[in-house]
């Protein structure tokens, strides 16, 4: 037997920092223990009922005890097309959509049909945590274009320039953004997007957070600005954070015909179709009307005030007004290396694990997605536990000498 038993490519892998910070934060929960969970990126809405509804009589349809074809159900496919239309202006073909188990999966199956061992992938950080791994397992190597909060954490095609090499195959681009809530204005999408094009660079654009924009900002979505790119353009979506669907795993890629083709022959051996049911359920998600997302966004709003409000009402503590997703993304910097409590901590990791342990309060520490000396808040939560989690993080640290 080998003395390696796990394998070098997935023994690398690390968990994904948010889901064990919520995990964490849900076993004290179910321990007892009074805590504020800021960690998961998920709605705390119930799905709209008109989906649920959908999915509960496609249980009861016998059709749906089948499989799809791996690819999709054609009428899902169809829909997601005529929605990509309706949304951002981007006029693509059934054929060109890939139903997927949530945006993570269509990630997944967009580096594995792209990346050969060695291709760069330029990535802005802050970045979502889980964008490395899925490069790496596809034998890709991330080249990390740090940004910050002077450029609103926004990459400019200048940094992006200077981080090409011959090796360089793809870009993410993430817009509204998580970690940092960043919202690209439209000359910007579009000047990366003319950059892309110029040196036949594929863009996975990740537009999940589409419709969770506030304050005057707006989703625009690079393969519509830029109609060139849509030979090397990936685009990644789903209905979790729209909807309130997170638990139901549908999301999907659009790409090139010859992409589509490769990740569904890749996901045909894999998980072959999305199941069946929550495919139906998204089927009313994108065909429907936003009525329901317009209000969920309102709440996002109204949350994201107060809760950038609190944050930068701290001493020490430092946060640019969430553009878009549910995301505050503050800074920690000023607080390191200072005693609180009798603690001194060096890192946002160490502030984070103090904050849980004191103030029983869940934050995931800023290393998580390349940015030491900050942190993410989720505010997909309800109003009185934001309001009192921020007011026991500030009580916390501001016992800090
Ligand atoms: C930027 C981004 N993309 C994709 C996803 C994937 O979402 P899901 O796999 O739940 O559809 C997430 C979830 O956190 C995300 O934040």
């Amino acid at each position: 037997m080998s003395s390696e038993r796990i394998s070098r490519r997935v023994g690398a892998i690390t968990e994904s920092a948010t889901l064990a910070v919520d995990a964490r934060a849900k076993a004290l929960k179910a321990a007892g223990e009074p805590v504020i969970g800021f960690g998961a990126g998920e709605p705390d809405f119930p799905t709209p009922e008109h989906i649920v509804e959908a999915a509960v009589a496609a249980c009861r349809d016998p059709r749906n005890h089948r499989y799809t074809p791996a690819g999709g159900l054609p009428e899902l496919k169809e829909a997601v097309a005529a929605k990509t239309q309706r949304d951002s202006g981007y006029e693509v073909l059934p054929g060109q959509v890939l139903i997927t188990n949530g945006g993570k999966h269509a990630v997944y199956n967009t580096f594995q049909a792209l990346l050969n061992p060695g291709d760069e992938v330029l990535l802005p950080a802050p970045f979502w945590t889980t964008y490395p791994e899925p490069i790496a397992l596809a034998g890709g190597r991330t080249v990390v274009v740090s940004t910050d909060e002077s450029t609103g954490f926004r990459v400019s095609v200048e940094q992006l320039e200077a981080a090409r090499t011959p090796a360089t195959k793809a870009l993410v681009f993430v817009s509204p953004s998580n970690p940092t809530g960043a919202v690209y204005p439209e000359d910007e999408v579009r000047a990366i997007g003319q950059w892309a094009v110029e040196h036949g660079i594929f863009v996975m654009t990740d537009e999940i957070y589409e419709h969770l924009t506030y304050d005057g900002h707006r989703f625009t979505s690079m393969p519509a600005l830029v109609p060139e790119l849509a030979d090397q353009c990936v685009v990644v979506n789903g209905v979790a954070k729209t909807y309130a669907m997170t638990g139901w795993r549908v999301g999907w890629m659009i790409g090139p015909a010859d992409v589509i083709k490769a990740a569904t022959n890749l996901q045909s051996h894999a998980t072959s179709n999305v199941a069946n049911v929550s495919q139906r359920a998204a089927l009313a998600a994108v065909a429907g009307d936003l009525d329901a997302v317009e209000l969920m966004r309102a709440a996002f709003a109204r949350r994201g005030e107060v809760m950038h409000r609190m944050l930068t009402a701290i001493p020490g503590v430092t946060c640019l007004r969430p553009q878009g997703a549910f995301y505050a993304f503050p800074s920690f910097q000023a607080l390191l290396g200072r005693e609180i409590r009798g603690h001194r901590p060096q890192s946002t990791v160490e502030l984070a694990e103090l904050i849980l342990e004191h103030a029983k309060v869940a934050i995931v520490p800023g290393e998580a997605f390349g940015a030491p000396g900050f942190a993410r808040l989720s505010f997909a939560l309800a109003d009185d536990d934001l309001v009192e989690g921020i007011t026991r993080i500030a009580e916390f640290v501001t016992s800090a000498a």
